[in-house]
Order: structure tokens, then C-alpha cells, then sequence
């Protein structure tokens, strides 16, 4: 299958590309328009007769128009994705994300070509902390902030595109995803580059806020799993029961860099913050037979640790001004 990878140069887009140059004989075109989020580094170490970076905007209809014609796939990752950077400019999270999505839904409809929709369980809002309930595919859409609603829109926009124009494509909901590659402005790369550049961890609010970690390198086996077995115009939800409070995680950050677990700071809270996402994956698990490897947090966040400390050159040209951002904010 020749594949385009949207936002492959991104987190969660690279780390798909080395499991699909892993586990399949694919050819992968990463579309990828570097932004500060893009780094054409975490794609050197893979072979360059199986991945093939184009620099572009997918809202660059000619573009796509000329790379779905020679395509049989699209996964579709790129993504303004940071909530705190939509609540600081909203602008980009809606050119990006609604309209670059209008715009591949488009060439996909004319081209005829498979797509998977890449999104987020932040489009259903927030849980109560006590909730025994968890999102399922049909919890109704509730996104809190610029980036969630944006994402929420490009998933509408999708099943829109099914419906009418008979576009054959599915989406995904993902939990929180941790690992390697990804930006130090996200919650676990900050805090673990804080200590390694003996800066205390910063912790919103009370840190009680709850996310549903998962391993980058099983939401890219769900998506190889979705593209290859999934159900046209269906919806799946990613996630592998891996709640944890901000400040479990924090403190178990400090314990596995053998500091003291209180030696971190609370700082501002972000406006609207969510309390709580739990993702239920049945869907997946039963129609697909999916299942996570990475059963294990402590030993998944021990070798990202690791990670970080052994590829100080890829995160340290962004740290300095991703933490001037923050403090500026009294974060
Ligand atoms: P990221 O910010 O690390 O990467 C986004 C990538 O998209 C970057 O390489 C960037 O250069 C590229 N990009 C941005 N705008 C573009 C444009 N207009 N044209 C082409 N490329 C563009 O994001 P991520 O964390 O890897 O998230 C990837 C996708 O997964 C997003 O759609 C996000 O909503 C979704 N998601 C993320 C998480 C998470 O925990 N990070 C969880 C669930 C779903
Ligand atoms: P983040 O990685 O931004 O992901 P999301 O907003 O998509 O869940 O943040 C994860 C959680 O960590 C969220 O509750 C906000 C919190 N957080 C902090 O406490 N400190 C930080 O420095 C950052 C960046 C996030």
C-alpha cells in the first residue's frame, strides 16, 4: 500500500511511521508542513526507500490534489494539538484543523482514496473524578477549549463526508499518548526535561486532574489495526486504562529520577481545564481483537525517561523558549 501520513513529522505521526516501517511492507509519503511542532529529525534513522518527507500545508488543495492521485491511503495526524497554545491563539487551530481537514476530505472524495481520521477523546469534554462511567463512541460531543472543539468539528466534518459524499473513511478517539518524540510543551516531555535541566516540575492547579495515558506505539498498532480491519464510517475509541492523577504522575517522574516526590511546584491553572478522560476501547478490542502492549506505566515512563536523557539534541532547541511561553502565563 503507498501511504500519506499527515502531520508525520509530529509526536504521535513519527512514532506511526517507524511501527508501519516496523510491521509492514508499506511505502509512506509523510506530508508535514514543520511547524514548531514538526521535527524532520524523527524520521532520520528510517530508510529512505520506504519513507519519503514532502514539506506542504495540507491546506494546499493542489498539493493533495497531486499526491492522493498517486496514494492509496491517508492516515491523517497533522494538527494544531496543544490546548494551551489554542487558548493563547485560536486562530491556526481553526485553519489547520477545520479547514485543513475540509480540504483533504475533498481531494479524498475526488481520488476515491481510503482515509483514517486521527482524532482525540477530548472532544467529549470532561468526567466527574468519581464518574463510574467512561467514553464510549457514543457519549455525546462536548468539546471545553479551542483545540477540542476544533477537533471535535474535523470529526463531524468527516462523518459528514461519509454520508454524503460516500467517502470511504474512519476515525479514531485516542486517550492521552506518551513515548518518544514528543514536544516539551506537552505535560510529561516538560516535566521530565524540567529535571533533566534542574528546573522543578510545574504542576497546574492541585494536579488532581485525571488523563488516561496510553503508549504512542500502541495508538499507532490501533490505527494499522482500524486502516487494515475497520468498519467504513465507523468510529473506534483508543485506549489502553492507564488513569493516572497529573500528580501521580509527576511524583512518579521525581521517583524514577531518584529525587524527592515533593520537589515540584503548583503553578496557574489553565482556563476551563478538564477534570477527567477514561476511555472504554470494547469496540475496539471485540470487533478488532486489538490490545495494547504496554501494560506496564512505570516501565513505559522509565524508558521515555531514558529516552529524553539519551536525546538531549532533538528536545533542547525547544526548551528555552517553550518555558518562556509558560512563564510568561505563570506557568
Ligand atoms: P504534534 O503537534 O506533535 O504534531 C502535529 C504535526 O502536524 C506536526 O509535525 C506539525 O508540523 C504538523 N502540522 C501542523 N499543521 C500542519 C498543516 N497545516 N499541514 C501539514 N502539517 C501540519 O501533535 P500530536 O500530539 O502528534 O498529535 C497528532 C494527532 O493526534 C492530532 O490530530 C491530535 O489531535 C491527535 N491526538 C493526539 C493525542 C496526544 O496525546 N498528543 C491524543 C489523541 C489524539
Ligand atoms: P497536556 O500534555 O497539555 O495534554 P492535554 O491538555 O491534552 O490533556 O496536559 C496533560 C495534563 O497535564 C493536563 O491536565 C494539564 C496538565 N499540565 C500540567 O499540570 N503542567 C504542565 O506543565 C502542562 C504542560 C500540563
Amino acid at each position: 500500500m503507498k501511504l500519506i501520513v499527515t502531520g508525520g513529522a509530529g509526536f504521535i505521526g513519527s512514532n506511526f511511521v517507524h511501527h508501519v516501517v516496523a510491521h509492514t511492507d508499506h511505502q509512506i509519503t509523510v506530508l508535514d508542513k514543520l511547524t514548531y511542532a514538526g521535527n524532520a529529525a524523527s524520521l532520520e534513522d528510517l530508510p529512505e526507500d520506504r519513507v519519503r518527507l514532502v514539506v506542504g500545508d495540507i491546506g494546499d488543495a493542489d498539493l493533495i490534489d497531486d499526491l492522493f492521485r498517486r496514494h492509496d491511503a491517508v492516515v491523517h495526524y497533522a494538527a494544531e494539538s496543544h490546548n494551551d497554545n489554542s487558548l493563547a491563539d485560536p486562530r491556526p487551530f481553526l485553519d489547520t484543523n477545520i479547514v485543513g481537514t475540509y480540504t483533504l476530505l475533498e481531494a479524498a472524495r475526488r481520488h476515491d482514496i481510503r482515509f483514517h481520521h486521527v482524532s482525540t477523546d477530548e472532544v467529549y469534554g470532561d468526567l466527574e473524578l468519581d464518574d463510574p462511567d467512561r467514553f464510549t463512541e457514543s457519549t455525546p460531543y462536548n468539546p471545553s477549549s479551542p483545540y477540542s472543539s476544533t477537533k471535535a468539528g474535523s470529526d463531524l466534518l468527516v462523518r459528514a463526508w461519509i454520508r454524503s459524499f460516500g467517502v470511504r473513511a474512519t476515525i479514531s478517539n485516542c486517550s492521552n499518548n506518551y513515548g518518544p518524540y514528543q514536544h516539551v510543551e506537552k505535560f510529561i516531555p516538560r516535566q521530565i526535561t524540567n529535571v533533566l535541566r534542574g528546573i522543578r516540575p510545574k504542576l497546574y492547579g492541585a494536579g488532581l486532574n485525571v488523563r488516561d495515558w496510553i503508549h504512542a506505539d500502541d495508538h499507532s498498532s490501533a490505527v494499522l489495526t482500524i486502516l487494515g480491519t475497520g468498519v467504513i464510517g465507523e468510529t473506534y475509541l483508543i485506549g489502553a486504562d492507564g488513569e493516572r492523577s497529573n500528580k501521580d504522575v509527576v511524583e512518579l517522574i521525581l521517583e524514577l529520577s531518584g529525587l524527592p516526590t515533593d520537589a515540584y511546584d503548583h503553578v496557574v491553572d489553565r482556563a476551563g481545564h478538564d477534570l477527567r478522560y477514561a476511555i472504554d476501547s470494547t469496540k475496539l478490542r471485540t470487533e478488532l481483537g486489538w490490545r495494547p502492549a504496554y501494560r506496564d506505566f512505570r516501565e513505559g515512563l522509565a524508558a521515555t525517561i531514558e529516552w529524553y536523557r539519551a536525546h538531549e539534541p532533538w528536545w533542547s532547541p525547544a526548551k528555552d523558549a517553550t518555558e518562556a511561553f509558560y512563564a510568561a502565563q505563570g506557568q
